[in-house]
């Protein structure tokens, strides 16, 4: 990992705002829907016996350009821009450039958000496609859910996966928010697998769509922004076994707090987490 990595929070924070669009005013958000039934009106119109083939033969991935309720993505979308404001500016040069809204601030501004991540409905059917029985992640895990936003020119994520530290595997669920962009998700299937030839693929996730894969088995990036752009995607992680290793705790926090988050939030919520922990022992 490259040591010139910086986070400049609030000084960012303060220069994006002004190039921004109008911020949204949270107190006007539509009225936020029912996570469960508006899950359930999509999913239950998919065929699902389908989609769990396509997944497993993609390597553990799948893509659907039209996936969450028109109410969700409506609902999504107000948020995303309500937190324009809150985002946290990440740089680390060569690999990635762009913005994040952690879950802490999403459970203070946005807990629709949290909802949906832990809808029932939502989980059984990732569980469906996975063949995995899902876990939400750890309270002090920030990408459990957590919003990224590509503002500027040449904000980019490069090639990676995203590493389980977990005991278990990770799941990454990323949704599309807003796409005034000409960012896309580039990525290459089945790299982990000797038997089967990688495979290239390529999209732009319109608002509602969805991506959803096995963190350790899918190589991917985001490709840059240009000028005048603007993309917002939804992630939210789902584990097999939340226990993770002390060793892999810290290189993950590390990792949080110089690529992503910023010490203090990762932090801080890291050692919140353990006091409340021990209130409830
Ligand atoms: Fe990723």
């Amino acid at each position: 990992m490259s040591t010139h990595a910086s986070t400049h929070a609030e000084e960012d924070v303060a220069a994006s705002i002004s190039a921004e669009p109008a911020v949204a005013d949270l107190r006007t958000a539509p009225a936020a829907p029912d996570a469960d039934r508006a899950v359930a009106s999509r999913t239950r119109t998919f065929d699902n016996p389908r989609l769990r083939k396509a997944f497993a033969d993609q390597g553990a991935f799948l893509y659907l350009e039209d996936f969450l309720a028109p109410e969700v993505t409506a609902q999504l979308v107000h948020s995303a821009r309500a937190l324009l404001d809150e985002v946290n500016r990440n740089y680390l040069p060569g690999h990635k450039q762009g913005g994040s809204v952690s879950r802490h601030t999403i459970d203070r501004l946005a807990p629709f958000i949290a909802e949906l991540y832990r809808s029932q409905e939502l989980i059984g059917w990732l569980e469906q496609l996975s063949g995995d029985k899902l876990q939400v992640s750890p309270a002090d895990d920030p990408h459990a859910y957590a919003l990224y936003y590509y503002t500027r020119p040449g904000d980019h994520i490069g090639w990676h996966y995203d590493t389980s530290y977990y005991d278990g595997r990770r799941y990454t669920l990323l949704l599309g928010v807003i796409d005034e962009s000409s960012c896309r998700l580039d990525y290459e299937l089945h790299t982990r697998n000797p038997d089967v030839p990688d495979e290239p693929g390529s999209v732009q996730i319109p608002p509602g769509g969805l991506v959803f894969f096995d963190g350790d088995k899918l190589r991917h990036r985001i490709t840059p922004a240009g000028p005048n752009e603007m993309r917002v995607s939804l992630t939210f992680e789902y584990v097999t076994d939340p226990n993770m290793r002390p060793w892999r705790r810290l290189i993950s926090n590390m990792k949080d707090a110089i690529a992503y988050f910023g010490f203090r939030q990762v932090f801080r919520q890291m050692t919140q987490a353990k006091t409340r922990g021990k209130d409830r022992a």
